[in-house]
């Protein structure tokens, strides 16, 4: 798959390392650290949309989550399997898109996104959310972390009622909360944090029927 290769993102990880890169903070991200301090979300098998070098992926199997991640860049999978051997962890770390996850149905107890959805081409959006919708298991939750129209006026920089249409038919919005956050290249961007249930075959087959 020689574009992969030939993609930004592998160049960027082959250019500059993780420590250069804006989005890689070296920690877990606090909203993730949250989620599984409070309880809300409990070790079962989880599924990162987007590694990168690995930090979440890497906190969450050491917090005894049975974690599969992915990303295309294989130099960001090259840094975070050495991220998992340093801290002595098993994941199964994927090249592979979110476009395309290479797993099964209804295999995983929670999924989030740090930072990938926001990239995704605006007529491959239905396609991402049907592949995570898919690989969910029913009533299991997704929680997404999005660029918000407060970083200024973008193709992908969304309103809460974007988000709402876009996830809407799929899942059912538990929580959505408007974030900042001070990226490593020193630059406060804005978010939104979403956390949301897969609907149920019949849940959803009801709500078409609204
Ligand atoms: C903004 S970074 C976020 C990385 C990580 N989630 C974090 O919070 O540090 C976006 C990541 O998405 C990856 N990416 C871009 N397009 C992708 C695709 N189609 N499938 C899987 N990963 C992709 C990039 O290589 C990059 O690692």
């Amino acid at each position: 798959m020689s574009s992969r290769h030939e993609t930004g993102w592998d160049r960027a990880y082959h250019r500059y390392g993780p420590d250069c890169l804006p989005w890689e903070l070296g920690r877990p991200r606090e909203a993730l650290v949250e989620l599984v301090a409070s309880g809300r979300v409990v070790p079962g098998r989880v599924l990162d949309l987007c590694c990168g070098a690995g930090t979440n992926p890497v906190y969450l199997a050491k917090k005894d989550f049975d974690v599969t991640t992915l990303d295309i860049s294989e130099k960001a999978v090259e840094y975070a399997k050495e991220k998992a051997r340093k801290a002595k962890v098993e994941i199964n770390l994927l090249v592979a898109s979110y476009l395309n996850l290479p797993v099964k149905s209804e295999e995983f107890d929670f999924a989030f996104d740090f930072g990938c959805f926001h990239h995704v081409q605006e007529n491959s959006r239905t396609t991402f959310i049907e592949e995570v919708h898919n690989v969910l298991r029913p009533n299991s939750t997704f929680f997404l972390v999005c660029f918000s129209y407060e970083n200024g006026p973008a193709w992908n920089h969304f309103r809460r009622e974007e988000i709402e249409e876009l996830f809407g038919d799929f899942f059912e919005i538990t929580w959505i909360k408007h974030v900042s956050s001070l990226e490593g290249d020193g630059i406060t961007r804005y978010f939104y944090e979403v956390m949301m249930k897969k609907y149920t075959y019949s849940s959803a087959s009801s709500k078409e029927l609204e």
